[in-house]
């Protein structure tokens, strides 16, 4: 668990990624809050979740508000309402770390790596929310179908973001869901992570892995000079 208890609002959090998250950070003890564009739909999906894990932590507020409360915020919506959803929590985000696991699918040719004119979807993000805010990109590869489940997850997490000190928190959280997650360098880098997941889209396909297919990296921190 990390050494801070998080007040984590999930934007998107009635969907499946973040669904999953929410599931998994509720688990691991923070304060979970879970939004939608409605707050019927974030206080129902948030009632949901307390009942099948036993607890009474999750709340839900529509997304501008569930920003504001909270003291971190992970985007979790698709590619064509990024900006929208954006516009909606700006106000309340100021100064915090924003984890964005936006991948800008494409449809209908979600197999094919296709990015935005920036390149990468978090860095449109930055650019949009400006530098107050710690936009760190994280968790594009993760099937969430696995997070809905309590077992380990075989994928690791690439942890993009300008700030440090942001990525270590974020790779609490990923440890927290019950990955392993790495620091990936600069948000610029996050373009990897969004592309490998069209990569990703089509092994499932190929392979019809169920749940999906996911990432490692391999070599053991520390062994080098
Ligand atoms: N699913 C995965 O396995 C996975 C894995 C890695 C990364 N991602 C990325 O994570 C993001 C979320 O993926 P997801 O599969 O969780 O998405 P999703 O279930 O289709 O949508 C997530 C939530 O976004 C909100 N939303 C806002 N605008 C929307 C719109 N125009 N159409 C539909 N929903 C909208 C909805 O919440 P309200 O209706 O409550 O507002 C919805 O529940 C995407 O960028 C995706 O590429 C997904």
């Amino acid at each position: 668990m990390s050494k801070t208890t998080h007040t984590i609002a999930v934007i998107g959090g009635t969907g499946d990624l973040g669904g999953g998250l929410a599931r998994r950070w509720a688990m691991s003890g923070h304060n979970v809050i879970i939004g939608s564009r409605t707050n019927e739909k974030a206080e129902a999906a948030a009632a949901e979740l307390n009942a099948s894990l036993g607890i009474d932590t999750v709340t839900g507020q529509e997304n501008g508000a569930a920003a504001a409360t909270a003291d971190l915020v992970c985007l979790t919506v698709p590619f064509s309402n990024q900006q929208p959803m954006l516009e909606a929590i700006q106000a309340g985000i100021d100064g915090k770390i924003l984890i964005d696991a936006t991948v800008p699918l494409m449809p209908p040719k979600v197999g094919t790596v296709q990015l935005p004119e920036e390149d990468s979807a978090a860095v449109k993000a930055q650019n949009f929310v400006g530098e107050g805010v710690m936009v760190v990109a994280a968790f594009q590869n993760v099937g969430a179908a696995h997070l809905q489940t309590d077992h380990a997850i075989e994928c690791d997490v690439l942890v993009a973001g300008n700030d440090p000190d942001a990525r270590e928190v974020v790779i609490g959280l990923v440890e927290d869901a019950g990955l392993k997650g790495w620091h990936a360098g600069p948000l610029a880098n996050s373009t990897a992570a969004e592309a490998l997941t069209s990569l990703l889209i089509h092994i499932n396909r190929r392979y019809k892995i169920a749940g999906g297919s996911g990432i490692r990296i391999t070599g053991e921190p520390g062994t080098a000079d």
